[in-house]
């Protein structure tokens, strides 16, 4: 029969109704309850954000997290310190105590270019005296803050900053908020000691997200992701961490007492399975300078779509024997090296500054700047935000200035250099009116943005459908910038339901559209009708309703009318969903025209292809076969998850099997499924399908 994974972690107890209902249990009752609920919500803590795959609603997540909470608040005394109830902050501490670590942690040297990377070789292999190629881990270098965390018998005991590499700050307190650091460790084989190292992160989304909201209460915003994670880290109060979006990438260990490890590759696979996140998608084995050459470009290649800033990669010696002859000279080993790509920063010119208006109507301020490279794009346009950052920054025209840019998003001016400041030059002021339709524009008491008040303003009709077709919302090829400009200047689409009634012939009458791109982009629109339902609410340009929030709605719902009448008070019950993201999507939906635009939208073809079918599809009534052993699951977890999305997992393939999953060594089942013509999926494919 079927068996759930909700089961296996235990699903809230019946009796489990109201949030506040007393429960009748003595102590050794309520220890075991508790001790179940504290391994369920781990498990689906891992699965969300570790595994970035949540198996249970947020609903009952909550159920299940409410519940442990009112029986530890029965029994104060059953309160351990690795429960998931801690991760919430505690009471702020008076300092944060320095932390001697067991081993050092050192730096890394630098390569900055090729020629110095290929001198790092050489160097390795005249001091290990071979010819042989070298054997490398090539991973990306993570741009935070390095951490350590301390196990002990598998229990988080304490973490603390790098510092300067002997002593560094403890931050235990601060660590246990962050949700995908386990605070015990799963699986099997749990050692003695284990000091693992890491990187805490904050995604490029995030940052933004984290800056924009900082912004409107007046909080200076930070510099970029690092800082915001160091600074979110190295808090008195762990409430404050408790609120920041931070992550962690593990990279290596330290001490580790009970088992035994060979090489980085061993660590890189082991941490994993012992819960810790590991970003296995982004780290390769190379053998030899040259396979590191080629990931390094790929990487690089990436940089500007990784969800968090990279700022080279880390190649490794791979065998710790090897490793221990190499040694270390002074704060770096010889081991290893950071292969660094171009800096994100660079220094150009002010020529001029343009107030622009986006799709909500907000006027934002951008700098014209002499063109100038930064990491590897050139770029000729830098946000200043609104006008409080203007005048925090003082920046004016004809200034140099030092710009920097974070992943795709646009630059954006870190600092002005005031000797470098020309005579006469005047305070920027943005203007009251909006540039584009003249109307008035309003700034809100509590807000750092002023808006045109005229929702037809063109200039936001424009912004929208061009938001719609775009890359990430519903990427309609050919519908860019310049198309939408000449299509809304003709009057042939005022909306973004009146793409979906383009006709060639009107296409081609558009001066420089020729009939095959006239044809391509009609393709193209006809293929964007068949819409992811989280790609579709995203396009949609609610206020507030970025990519992650669109995916949490989608997870939710999967239809558009499902979303009509729910009020804040029930988009708030959901996981991520704040009172201002819950109160735009009640003001979006309850007006008229925007439910008679999706109507529009319906009827002219537009599908929502929900993200539950879609993943129904996938796995529903399929069989599945599982070889060799994965990363993110164990055997037994991946068939679980299987079956709870209603597949069947097998052991044997046969004609029947639909996807045989093959994990790292390739084995009989194998050969048995490419013979009978079965489709097989490596780990990142079945993860993807399961997502
Ligand atoms: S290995 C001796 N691996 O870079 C080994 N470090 O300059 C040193 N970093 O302090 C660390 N990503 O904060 C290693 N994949 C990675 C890394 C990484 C980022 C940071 C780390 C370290 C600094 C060294």
């Amino acid at each position: 029969g079927a068996r759930t994974v909700e089961h296996a972690w235990g699903k809230p107890h019946d009796r489990t109704h109201g949030a506040k209902q007393e429960c009748f249990m003595n102590k050794t009752e309520a220890k075991k309850e508790i001790e179940r609920l504290r391994k369920g919500i781990e498990e689906h803590n891992h699965h969300y954000y570790v595994l970035d795959n949540p198996v249970i609603s947020d609903a009952e997540y909550d159920k299940l997290f409410r519940k442990l909470q009112q029986l530890e608040e029965q029994f104060p005394d059953l309160v351990t310190s690795d429960s998931p109830t801690q991760r919430v902050g505690a009471k702020p501490a008076a300092d944060l105590p320095p932390y001697k670590h067991r081993q050092s942690m050192l730096s890394l040297d630098n390569a900055m270019n090729e020629e110095e990377f290929l001198e790092f070789d050489k160097r390795v292999k005249k001091f290990l005296e071979t010819r042989e190629e070298i054997e490398y881990v090539a991973e990306p270098k993570w741009d935070g803050l390095s951490i350590e965390l301390v196990y002990e018998k598998g229990i988080f005991v304490a973490g603390a900053t790098r510092g300067d590499g002997e002593t560094g700050e403890e931050v235990t307190q601060n660590l246990k908020t962050i949700r995908s650091i386990p605070l015990r460790l799963r699986g099997d084989n749990i050692p003695d000691l284990l000091e693992v190292r890491g990187e805490v992160l904050m995604r490029v989304a995030d940052f933004q997200k984290l800056n924009r909201e900082r912004e409107k209460i007046g909080e200076p915003a930070f510099a970029n992701p690092r800082n915001a994670a160091a600074g979110s880290i190295r808090q008195l109060d762990s409430k404050i961490t408790a609120s920041r979006p931070l992550d962690i990438c593990c990279y290596g260990v330290g001490e580790v007492e009970g088992f035994h490890l060979e090489s980085q590759w061993e660590v890189l696979e082991q941490l994993p399975r012992w819960g810790l996140k590991v970003h296995q998608e982004w780290i390769q084995l190379c053998q030899g300078p040259e396979e590191v050459l080629k990931y390094y470009r790929k990487v690089k290649g990436m940089r500007d779509s990784l969800e968090y800033e990279t700022d080279g990669v880390v190649v490794k010696v791979n065998r710790f024997d090897q490793q221990r002859t190499l040694g270390a000279k002074e704060r770096s080993p010889r081991w290893a090296i950071a292969y660094k790509f171009e800096p994100r920063q660079a220094t150009t010119r002010i020529l001029d500054i343009l107030v622009g208006v986006g799709r909500t109507g907000a006027l934002t301020p951008v700098a014209l700047m002499e063109p100038v490279e930064v990491g590897g794009v050139t770029v000729s346009r830098a946000t200043l935000h609104n006008q409080d950052e203007i005048d925090r920054k003082e920046v004016r025209i004809g200034d140099t200035v030092v710009i920097q840019r974070a992943g795709d998003v646009i630059p954006e001016v870190v600092q002005v250099i005031l000797e470098k400041r020309p005579k006469n030059s005047k305070r920027f002021v943005i203007p009251h009116r909006c540039p584009e339709c003249g109307s008035e524009a309003e700034r809100p008491e509590d807000e750092a943005i002023s808006r045109c008040v005229n929702i037809s303003c063109p200039a936001q009709v424009k912004e929208r459908i061009r938001h719609y077709a775009s890359r990430d919302a519903l990427d309609i090829e050919g519908l860019g910038e310049k198309h939408v400009e000449q299509l809304y200047e003709e009057g042939f689409i005022k909306d973004i339901a009146d793409i979906y009634e383009l006709k060639e012939k009107k296409l081609v009458e558009l001066d420089r559209m020729a009939e095959k791109s006239a044809q391509n982009l009609l393709d193209a629109i006809e293929k964007s009708k068949q819409a992811p339902f989280d790609r579709f609410l995203f396009a949609l340009g609610i206020r507030h309703v970025g990519e992650h929030v669109a995916r949490v709605l989608a997870r939710r719902f999967s239809r558009i009318e499902e979303l009509y009448d729910v009020t804040e008070e029930e988009f708030q019950k959901i996981r991520e969903i704040g009172p201002e993201v819950a109160n735009s999507i009640v003001h979006f939906f309850g007006q008229r025209e925007n439910r008679k635009l999706m109507e529009r939208l319906l009827k002219l073809g537009v599908e929502l292809v929900s993200q539950k079918q879609a993943e129904k599809k996938g796995i529903a009534g399929k069989t599945f076969v599982f070889t060799g052993s994965l990363n993110r699951w164990s055997r037994r977890e991946a068939e679980e998850l299987v079956e709870s999305l209603g597949g069947h997992a097998a052991s044997s393939v046969s004609k029947k099997t639909d996807y045989v999953v093959a994990g790292g060594e390739v084995g009989s089942k194998l050969e048995k499924a490419k013979k009978l013509g079965v489709q097989v999926l490596s780990e990142e494919d079945f993860s993807k399908l399961v997502r």
